[in-house]
């Protein structure tokens, strides 16, 4: 694992998000507060875990710091540049630099793409003049990259494998050099012989990239292994924040505490279910413990479970 730097690439202040409630006949009834008031840092090299049960506010948080899906307030600054004050242009030139990988790779990629052209749109949008041959190699070095046979590019994503298809996303989302990628649950849906390959393969572009994740996973062994720090989320809240290894060394807020306590299980599936039933059981006082407190050095625990 790279060393952390110690100043962040990405600060994020504050940041709510609030989906409008329709009622039934077709007005805005009310709003729903799925992130409230979370706040955090990523320095460069590093990898920043997000876990907490199903319906948490995990990928609300990654799509709300790409501005996929803007915050509804809070601030979401890339180095030192506030994103919400962006102009659309600035944005698209921004990009480059922010990319994301997601839980489904099918789902992401374009059925009438062929693999090849898939990783290559993104440097025929922003390197604009360069020459066909020119992109062909660079694709095709891609390829290799993440370990695919340059000779797969004229392939379609059916005629690939689950591991595969994730594998052509990271090719795409690593082809600008981007200095930030958020992963949510990239693994989630592969199986488990060959979530260790792409979770390694993360691991040795962060090395030969200089980048940093924020890495969104329901597994907590991986999430672990694979990150610097950890904050851990409950109902739109972050109730707990440390380095991996305080984190499951000396865990602090009751939830959290369940959330390590109870056996993982290696099926994606059951594993959602098993979180979730556990947030069910966590105590209502953490509900009022956004306010974090540090209890030692860059360990943040909400304050009703504080001291
Ligand atoms: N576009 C939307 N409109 C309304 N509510 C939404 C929308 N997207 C998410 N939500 C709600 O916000 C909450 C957080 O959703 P989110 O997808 O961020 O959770 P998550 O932690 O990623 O869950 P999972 O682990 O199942 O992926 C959920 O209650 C969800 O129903
Ligand atoms: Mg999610």
């Amino acid at each position: 694992m790279t060393r952390a730097a110690p100043y962040p690439l990405l600060s994020v202040r504050n940041l709510s998000k609030h989906y409008p409630l329709r009622s039934w006949w077709g007005g805005t009834a009310s709003v729903f507060k799925a992130v409230h008031d979370v706040s955090f840092d990523i320095r460069p090299n590093e990898t920043l875990g997000l876990v907490g049960e199903s319906g948490s506010g995990k990928s609300t948080i990654g799509r709300a710091v790409t501005m996929l899906n803007p915050p509804t307030s809070g601030t979401v600054a890339f180095q030192g540049t506030d994103l919400a004050r962006l102009s659309a242009r600035e944005m698209r030139g921004m990009r480059r630099h922010i990319q994301m990988v997601f839980q489904d790779p099918y789902s992401a990629l374009n059925p009438r793409m062929n693999a090849g052209a898939y990783v290559m749109e993104p440097l025929l949008l922003h390197d604009t003049g360069r020459s066909r041959a020119e992109l062909r190699d660079e694709v095709a070095g891609l390829f290799e990259r993440v370990g695919l046979d340059p000779r797969f590019a004229r392939r379609y994503p059916h005629q690939f494998s689950g591991g595969q298809r994730q594998r052509i996303c990271i090719a795409r989302a690593i082809a600008l050099k981007p200095r930030f990628i958020v992963a949510d649950e990239p693994i989630a849906a592969l199986d488990v012989s060959i979530q260790a390959q792409v979770v390694n393969l993360l691991q040795d572009l962060q090395d030969e990239l200089g980048l940093s994740y924020l890495f969104i996973s329901h597994d907590l062994r991986m999430v672990r292994y694979l990150c610097h720090r950890v904050a851990v989320l409950w109902r739109g809240r972050i109730v707990e924040m440390a380095d991996s290894e305080t984190l499951y060394g000396d865990p602090r807020h009751p939830y959290t505490r369940r959330l390590l306590a109870a056996v993982p299980v290696p099926d994606p599936v059951v594993e959602r279910q098993r979180v979730s039933a556990i947030g069910l059981t966590a105590p209502p006082s953490s509900e009022t413990g956004h306010d974090l407190t540090e209890v030692a050095p860059g360990h943040w625990v909400a304050q009703s479970a504080a001291g």
